[in-house]
């Protein structure tokens, strides 16, 4: 915490510099001395104190589990090595009879991942892993540079023409995040891991329906699976240096928001149009094949949270329609983990931008659901061109930069959130980022025009930020994080741009702002921000209402939720006349199951792997198409034709008269075979009993499913 503070002028006041050292005074007793007793001194008692605070190793376990604090040295994978730097007290363990050792810890104030989190308590300080598993066109700009892409959709198409597709994404996740980056996320007083993750980390259909326009089956274009063994080193990762994770189902099938982060750009097929139930069926299937998986005792302590639909467009699909499928879900996973305190991991359902507050009193008595928002102001079509390198507005005038920004953070959104954690229960921001214009390279344009006054030169150029825009942006951060209470910043890293070779999305980027002076160093002086801007504190009790944490009452749900929102699929769907709500199209149970392979282990490892599959009960099986259905294609069916008969109507809307549905599509003969209109998933997977035995067996289960997903996909 020096030389970067000393590039900024006004933080060079004595005040300041007196306050840093009763601080940093405080901080190493904090660290320094839970750190001895705990870790040192049981293991070094015999050896120099100064040699021993630098390397914490202790070859005397019994489990012969190494770990290290502050300047140990990690070596890698390749063979290459860094120095773990953590001013903290956080330690990283590495345990090679035991792979699941969850006694890492990644600074002095949080939990190891063994004990327990509390929640209103203990505070999120995260970062997402955005554009590593779902990748966006301004995070790895290079590889939209080189192919004129606008999604992983057409990334995927054109790298796939001339073959570079695994190549090119495979050394993509192999090298874009390394250890390294995660042992700098602890080093950073940081405690906690978004992760997005795609729904074809599991599994691809090569025939979503047929082309309105062609009549060809349409294939989905994404690389299947091959991201899941770096997921599985990830979570590797973060276990090893104490983070928990939060796992985030950030693709949909169909597209729940027509983003370019949900795979494809342009309208929304999740529960909204023709193909909306179909693809909310299909989405239950992943979100209970990675349930499965983390809510096996191995992964409970590291991912306590699993946010099921990133950013649903709640104005487009309607928030009956959304709350019918969170219950539902809800039920889903519930079933697997249980009930109460310990049983799996909190539920994460995103806010679908309509604020925290219009979800006051969501299923009362649900047993721990999460209300996730992303506050972001760069997207709320303003022209956010007020200066940010000016004092701040409500601070004294000495201390603070950051003009009208931080007081707006503290006011637009601390009372928001501080209410909802009484109204709902736990809240959290899943993401936030220093943007506070929509400025940057493949960002601009997201928010509506006009963008900073209409010339963003200057923000996509960081290296020409003077030191009062660095400070500036430092408050705006310190706001934020003050006013959200638990947040994981969007995005941990930004890759450079091709053309420039640097960062041009800086706003976006934490690990830039660390090591250049505007995000800070010790997450915990934001503590106190809102306060110092002249936004009076209101804050949460910290009492959770009992349910809302798995205590009692939890998973009693209120009788009038259940008889409103407790029929799935639900009764209507936006976009779809009345008349058509009966013939919807939708899929049958009649696939295998999938389940994920587990970590492949070292053969030193004393422990079970798993299976990947956490309730042997939990039998039923994956939805497929139906034989001889001509569904539409079901990333582009909001106004496609309704088939009239044979694609297994739904009935959500019992009360519609078919006689008045919309004339019938042209009786499309699929133009491949029987077993080609299956997905191919289906059909290759033939060690899964199609009644969905194998699954239920134990020790076969991992094998058996390992070579489903290896051999499952087409592409
Ligand atoms: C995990 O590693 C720690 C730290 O090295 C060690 O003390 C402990 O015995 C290990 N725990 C298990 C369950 O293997
Ligand atoms: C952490 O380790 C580094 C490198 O060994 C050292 O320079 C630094 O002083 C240490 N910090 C603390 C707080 O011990
Ligand atoms: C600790 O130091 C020893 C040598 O003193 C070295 O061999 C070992 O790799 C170090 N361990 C760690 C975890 O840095
Ligand atoms: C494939 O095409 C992409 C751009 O579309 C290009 O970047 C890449 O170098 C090409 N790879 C090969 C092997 O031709
Ligand atoms: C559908 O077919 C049209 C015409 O052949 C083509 O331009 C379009 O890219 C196709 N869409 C998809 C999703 O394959
Ligand atoms: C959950 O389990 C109950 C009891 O077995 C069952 O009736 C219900 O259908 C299940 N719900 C879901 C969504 O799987
Ligand atoms: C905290 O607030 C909640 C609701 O907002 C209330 O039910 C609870 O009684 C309060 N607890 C305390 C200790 O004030
Ligand atoms: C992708 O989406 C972002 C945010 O929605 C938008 O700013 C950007 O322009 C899009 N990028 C491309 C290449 O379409
Ligand atoms: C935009 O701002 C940059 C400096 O940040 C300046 O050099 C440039 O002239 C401006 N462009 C326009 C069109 O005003
Ligand atoms: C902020 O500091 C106050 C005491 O100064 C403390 O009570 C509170 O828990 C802190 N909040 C966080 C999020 O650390
Ligand atoms: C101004 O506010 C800061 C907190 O932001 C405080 O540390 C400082 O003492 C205040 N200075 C004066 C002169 O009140
Ligand atoms: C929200 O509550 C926290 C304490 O739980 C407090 O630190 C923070 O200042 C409050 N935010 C606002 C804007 O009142």
């Amino acid at each position: 915490m020096s030389s970067r503070y000393a590039k900024i002028p006004i933080w060079k006041r004595p005040l300041f510099w007196l306050g840093a050292f009763i601080l940093l005074a405080i901080v190493v007793l904090a660290v320094v001395l839970p750190v001895w007793f705990v870790v040192v001194k049981p293991h070094h008692s015999g050896s120099s104190s100064a040699a021993a605070a630098k390397n914490a190793s202790n070859p005397e376990s019994p489990t012969g589990a190494v770990t290290g604090g502050n300047g140990s040295t990690v070596v890698m994978d390749d063979g290459s090595s860094f120095t773990y730097i953590n001013p903290f007290g956080g330690f990283w363990v590495s345990d090679p009879k035991n792979p699941y050792n969850d006694s890492a810890q990644p600074n002095s104030w949080t939990p190891p991942l063994n004990q327990p989190w509390t929640w209103g308590v203990d505070h999120i300080y995260g970062v997402n892993l955005g554009g590593l598993f779902v990748l966006e066109p301004f995070i790895t700009p290079a590889l939209y540079e080189a192919t004129g892409a606008v999604d992983e959709w057409t990334l995927s198409t054109a790298l796939a023409a001339n073959g570079s597709l695994e190549s090119t994404l495979e050394n993509h996740y192999a090298t874009f995040i390394t250890e390294q980056d995660i042992a700098q996320i602890a080093g950073a007083g940081l405690n906690w891991i978004r992760l997005p993750v795609p729904f074809w980390a599991i599994q691809t259909w090569d025939n979503v329906g047929l082309n309105a326009t062609s009549d060809a089956p349409v294939a989905e274009p994404f690389l299947p699976q091959v991201c899941w063994k770096y997921i599985l080193r990830l979570l590797g990762w973060a276990r090893k240096y104490g983070l928990r994770v939060e796992i985030d189902l950030h693709t949909i099938p169909g597209s729940q928001n027509g983003y370019n982060h949900s795979g494809r750009l342009g309208s929304v097929n999740f529960l909204n149009g023709v193909m909306g139930i179909a693809n909310a069926q299909r989405a239950l299937d992943y979100i209970r094949t990675l349930a499965e998986f983390i809510s096996q005792p191995e992964y409970q302590n590291l991912i306590p949270v699993y946010g099921i639909v990133n950013e649903a467009l709640l104005t487009t699909i309607g928030k009956d329609q959304l709350t019918t499928f969170y219950l539902h879900a809800y039920d889903m996973i519930r079933n697997i983990t249980g009930i109460g305190e310990g049983h799996g991991a909190y539920i994460a359902i995103h806010d679908g931008f309509v604020g925290t507050a219009s979800w006051k009193g969501f299923l009362q008595g649900s047993d721990r659901i999460i209300l996730d928002t992303h506050p972001y102001f760069a997207f709320d079509g303003q022209p956010n061109d007020a200066p940010i390198d000016i004092p701040a507005t409500g601070g004294n005038g000495t201390t603070l930069l950051g003009g009208q920004w931080p007081s707006q953070a503290c006011s637009a959104w601390g009372p928001g959130m501080n209410a909802s954690r009484g109204n709902f229960g736990v809240t959290m921001a899943g993401e936030f980022s220093n943007g506070f214009n929509d400025c940057g390279y493949f960002v601009e344009g997201a928010g509506l025009q006009p963008h900073a006054g209409g010339n963003c030169t200057m923000w996509q150029d960081w290296e020409s930020w003077t030191d009062d825009v660095k400070a500036g942006l430092m408050a705006f951060a310190m706001a934020s994080m003050d006013a959200l209470g638990d947040w994981f910043f969007w995005t941990w890293k930004i890759a450079p741009s091709s053309i420039t070779n640097t960062v041009r999305a800086p706003q976006w980027s934490y690990q830039l702002g660390l090591e250049n002076g505007w995000i800070p160093t010790d997450p915990r002086v934001a503590n106190g921000t809102c306060e110092a801007v002249g936004v009076a504190p209101q804050p949460f009790n910290g009492t959770f209402a009992s349910w809302a944490t798995g205590g009692a009452g939890a998973g009693e749900i209120a009788a009038t939720s259940i008889e409103q929102f407790g029929q799935f699929p639900p009764a209507t769907i936006s976009n779809v006349p009345a008349a058509s709500l009966d013939l919807l199209p939708s899929y049958t149970t009649a696939a295998p199951i999938i389940t994920m392979p587990p970590l492949s282990f070292s053969a030193a490892a004393t422990v079970s792997a798993g299976n990947g599959w956490d309730d042997t009960s939990d039998t039923a099986e994956f939805v497929t198409t139906i034989s001889g259905c001509a569904y539409p294609d079901a990333w582009d069916a909001v106004n496609a034709q309704v088939p009239l008969s044979g694609c297994g109507a739904t009935g959500a809307g019992a009360q519609a008269a078919p006689s008045t549905a919309p004339p019938a599509a042209p009786a499309a003969a699929p133009t491949t075979t029987a077993s080609g209109v299956v997905p191919s998933t289906t059909a290759a997977a033939a060690p899964t009993t199609s009644d969905g035995a194998a699954v239920a067996s134990s020790d076969t289960a991992s094998d058996t499913s390992a070579a489903a997903v290896t051999t499952g996909a087409k592409r």
